[in-house]
């Protein structure tokens, strides 16, 4: 079974015996809803050096009457893969997408006397399944509970899928909470003694702000949530959390009886409401432990930022969702993913749709990552033996162009992001490399290193040293074939400005292997 694995202290995906690494792309929301169109796109996705397709499959679609399931855009979808080579991580779009239930099948939808709506605070009914209705959670339990068993059926042997996103950006929208009659009885009665305990179990692991709010209020166990909490906004994003993923872990838990595949919940990164953002952790690891990971959806420029803090010891970093940039950024952020936070992958939203140069950027970016992935995935394995590379960028998408530094084996590797020659009259700041910057380090040897990416410049110190200083003996540029290193051009003279330092060209991603040496 595909599945996580914790070796020296970093999580990866073990599929068929190996550490795998998703490239991917997510599927545009309508994409999978038909076999001719899907099955147009499957070229595209192998141009762009994937070896993951995220996939929706569809509540509304796969049980379109009561009890009788229709998988055959599941198996359609599974068999484009499988013909392409290629994996698959599905998107259970179920109870809720982007927080509206728009994926319930229509007997649901109509049916609004079983099938409960979460309601405004005057009463009005929402687009969206209460978390409340336990007629809710077993409809779409038995739905996702039917699309695991035929998972079991048709793939147990193959492993095409390799997780299930369970729902998609959970969290209420406009209000942070429900409001039904349902939803206010739980909210005036007391705090379920399963929270408390697990926050009182965490205490020092904590740290966060759940944990602060509920020391705050007095560490009470057996009270209603606002005496628990307080009556601040956060109050609510604690209760709908709880709620809803309560519900989602038992739909997951369910799925996960019939086909334990690794299952994750992705969140859209705006705040208010019980979506899982880093300090609604605790809750929903106490409310969901089938769920066995959360994962950012990141189309804001300060990406680095994001993922830093999905990267936890009990977080491994996934990016389902990418997007917002031009390629070359995409590019870049993936190469920081894998090398510096270990993550599980990278993917893009709505890959299909990108223009043609945009799909070729991301294409070179992927394929480099492809002929490095099993130096990657060795390299996480061997805390310091590799880097990841990226500026840091603020939410409105100013890039901080201040030199970064990192310390290798017995080297300092700096990366410069601004234009190195001919130099800049005294008082003048040299101007920035166009395009994106960023990429990775990874350490062959005591004085070898394969350096990949776009857009910068490295030099060269000894780390710690003040006597010491580093030189150049090669750079050469090259490919890895079939895993081997296969090298081209000899970077010497103009090339690596008569020694002085390494450039990765912007607007492409290239490698380099550079062999350094230590003088006086
Ligand atoms: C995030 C959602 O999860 C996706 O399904 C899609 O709607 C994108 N937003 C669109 O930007």
């Amino acid at each position: 079974m595909p599945h996580l694995a914790v070796r020296h202290g970093v999580t990866q995906l073990i599929v068929d015996g190996r550490p795998f690494l998703i490239r991917g792309g997510e599927l545009e929301n309508s994409s999978a809803s038909s076999l001719p169109y899907l099955n147009a796109l499957w070229p595209k996705f192998i141009a762009m050096h994937f070896n993951t397709v995220i996939a929706p499959v569809y509540w509304q679609m796969i049980e379109p009457q009561e009890g009788r399931f229709d998988f055959t855009t599941v198996d359609g979808l599974l068999q484009g893969a499988r013909a392409h080579h290629m994996h698959l991580v599905l998107l259970w779009f179920g109870s809720w997408k982007n927080s509206v239930s728009c994926y319930a099948p229509d007997w649901v939808k109509e049916n609004e006397q079983r099938f409960p709506r979460a309601q405004l605070p005057d009463g009005r009914g929402l687009e969206i399944l209460s978390s409340f209705s336990k007629t809710n959670l077993d409809a779409d339990t038995a739905a996702f509970v039917a699309l695991m068993r035929h998972l079991r059926a048709i793939d147990s042997a193959q492993h095409t899928v390799l997780m299930v996103q369970v729902e998609n950006e959970i969290g209420m929208i406009p209000k942070a909470r429900d409001y039904s009659p349902a939803a206010n009885a739980a909210f005036n009665a007391p705090v379920p003694a399963a929270l408390t305990t697990y926050l009182a179990a965490h205490r020092n692991l904590l740290g966060d702000e759940v944990g602060a709010d509920w020391k705050e209020f007095g560490s009470k166990t057996g009270a209603n949530w606002q005496d628990t909490f307080g009556s601040g906004p956060l109050t609510d994003n604690i209760f709908d959390a709880w709620s809803e993923a309560r519900y989602t872990g038992a739909v997951a838990a369910a799925g996960k009886a019939a086909y334990p595949l690794p299952m994750y919940v992705n969140t859209a990164l705006i705040p208010g409401g019980g979506r899982p953002l880093p300090e609604l952790f605790g809750v929903w690891r106490a409310a969901a432990p089938a769920i066995d990971f959360f994962a950012p959806d990141i189309y804001f420029p300060n990406f680095a930022q994001w993922a830093n803090r999905y990267q936890r010891v009990d977080n491994p970093l996934f990016i389902p969702e990418s997007g917002r940039a031009d390629a070359a950024q995409l590019g870049a952020d993936a190469f920081y993913a894998d090398a510096a936070l270990y993550a599980l992958g990278f993917s893009v939203y709505a890959p299909e749709k990108l223009t043609a140069g945009d799909q070729k950027t991301l294409g070179q970016a992927y394929e480099v990552l492809d002929e490095l992935t099993p130096l990657i995935l060795a390299g996480q394995m061997q805390a310091r033996r590799e880097i990841g590379i990226l500026p840091s960028t603020t939410f409105n998408g100013t890039e901080d162009l201040k030199p970064l530094s990192y310390d290798l084996g017995d080297y300092t590797f700096t990366a410069t992001f601004r234009r190195g020659w001919p130099p800049v009259p005294p008082g003048q700041t040299e101007p920035p490399i166009p395009g994106a910057h960023g990429g990775l380090i990874l350490q062959l040897g005591p004085n070898d290193f394969l350096v990949a990416g776009t857009g910068m410049f490295l030099t060269f110190g000894v780390a710690g040293s003040g006597q010491e200083q580093a030189g150049i003996d090669s750079i050469w540029e090259g490919t890895f074939v079939h895993g081997v290193w296969t090298p081209g051009l000899n970077l010497n003279g103009d090339d690596d400005n008569q020694g002085r330092w390494l450039e990765l060209p912007a607007g492409q991603f290239t490698i380099r292997r550079v062999k350094l040496y230590r003088y006086r």
